[in-house]
């Protein structure tokens, strides 16, 4: 079994696809050096045929980083995990959240709730494969399966597969007839649903995501939670980070935006030169960087074109700067 995992971050940020690629991470790692990262989702199909360095490369500063890997194959996941056990992620997570037509097509994502007995297999070859931890992210419910007792099923039998740690994206989801946005706001969120899982398996790490913003609603969560995981605001707004570091890990010493900012230039320069990344691929990361300051609006105006100008390189940050006192 899966070591059961005390130690567990009590912040993480959300897997987001084409979000939280390694640049996005590597900013975010410099607004809070304790919280705990998430690639995107990589398919089992991705990695095995396609260019695995470009899928698992990442910066050392990234760590503690959790790789999430989608697919319903034991095989797969498992060859996939080992993968990414040597490239030195901290944590495999397996998908059972993601709502698209297209990964549910392919078995992939939220559709895998209904199929609990196949988690369970890919949870125990994934488990003994690796040795560092196996999770797995989920939905409270999915389609008409939307009670406790579903959940119930399926954590009970991925748990006796070995998996210790679960996300609960505590908002049940729709195969049909919501995009993935949708399911994003749709239907209510339900902690509850969340905390009853906690309460019946306190033996579990429980990590509650959906919908949170604030400190406050954190410091509220983690009396009941394991862990809290948060997604679109920890993009939109990254400079939450920072907040969370002083409130969540007693953390004194973050970095002002400016700061942060200007240690972007140096990483910007090194991807330019050494992997041939244009500045827009880094520089779109951090367009919420001053969102609600003065001159927020100058800087993402900035941000939004002059790394897409002809020869554009690391000096936009310094001209978008110009904008902020
Ligand atoms: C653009 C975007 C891409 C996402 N991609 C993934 C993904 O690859 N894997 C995953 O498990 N969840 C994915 N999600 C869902 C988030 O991880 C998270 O569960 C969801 O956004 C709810 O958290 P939030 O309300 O804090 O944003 C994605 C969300 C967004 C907004």
């Amino acid at each position: 079994m899966n070591q059961v995992n005390n130690n567990i971050i009590p912040l993480s940020v959300a897997p987001m696809m084409d979000w939280t690629d390694r640049h996005c991470r590597y900013f975010h790692r410099l607004i809070t050096p304790n919280s705990l990262l998430y690639t995107e989702m990589i398919t089992t199909g991705a990695l095995i045929h396609g260019n695995k360095n470009r899928f698992l490369h990442f910066s050392k500063e990234e760590k503690p980083l959790a790789l999430q890997l989608g697919g319903s194959d034991p095989k797969a996941l498992a060859q996939c995990a080992k993968m990414g056990e040597n490239y030195g992620y901290d944590e495999i997570n397996l998908n059972c959240g993601c709502p698209s037509n297209r990964v549910q097509k392919a078995m992939i994502g939220a559709i895998m709730m209904k199929k609990p007995d196949t988690v369970a297999k890919c949870v125990e070859k994934i488990a003994k494969t690796v040795n560092i931890p196996v999770t797995v992210k989920c939905r409270i419910g999915i389609d008409e399966f939307d009670s406790f007792e579903f959940l119930n099923d399926f954590v009970s039998k991925v748990k006796n597969a070995g998996c210790t740690t679960f996300v609960i994206h505590a908002r049940k989801c729709w195969l049909h007839g919501l995009n993935p946005k949708e399911n994003r706001t749709k239907p209510k969120i339900d902690y509850e649903r969340a905390a009853q899982i906690k309460a019946a398996h306190p033996e579990l790490n429980i990590v509650v995501n959906g919908d949170i913003k604030t400190p406050d609603e954190i410091k509220g969560h983690l009396k009941k939670f394991d862990g809290t995981m948060i997604g679109r605001e920890a993009y939109q707004n990254p400079y939450l980070l920072a907040a969370l570091e002083q409130n969540i890990f007693n953390n004194d010493k973050i970095k002002s935006r400016k700061e942060i900012a200007l240690e972007m230039i140096p990483y910007i320069e090194k991807q330019m030169k050494d992997y041939d990344i244009p500045v827009k691929s880094i520089t779109r990361h951090m367009i919420g960087l001053f969102q609600g300051m003065s001159g927020a609006k100058k800087w993402r105006q900035a941000l939004s074109a002059l790394p897409h100008e002809k020869g554009a390189d690391a000096n936009v940050i310094k001209e978008a700067l110009r904008f902020i006192r």
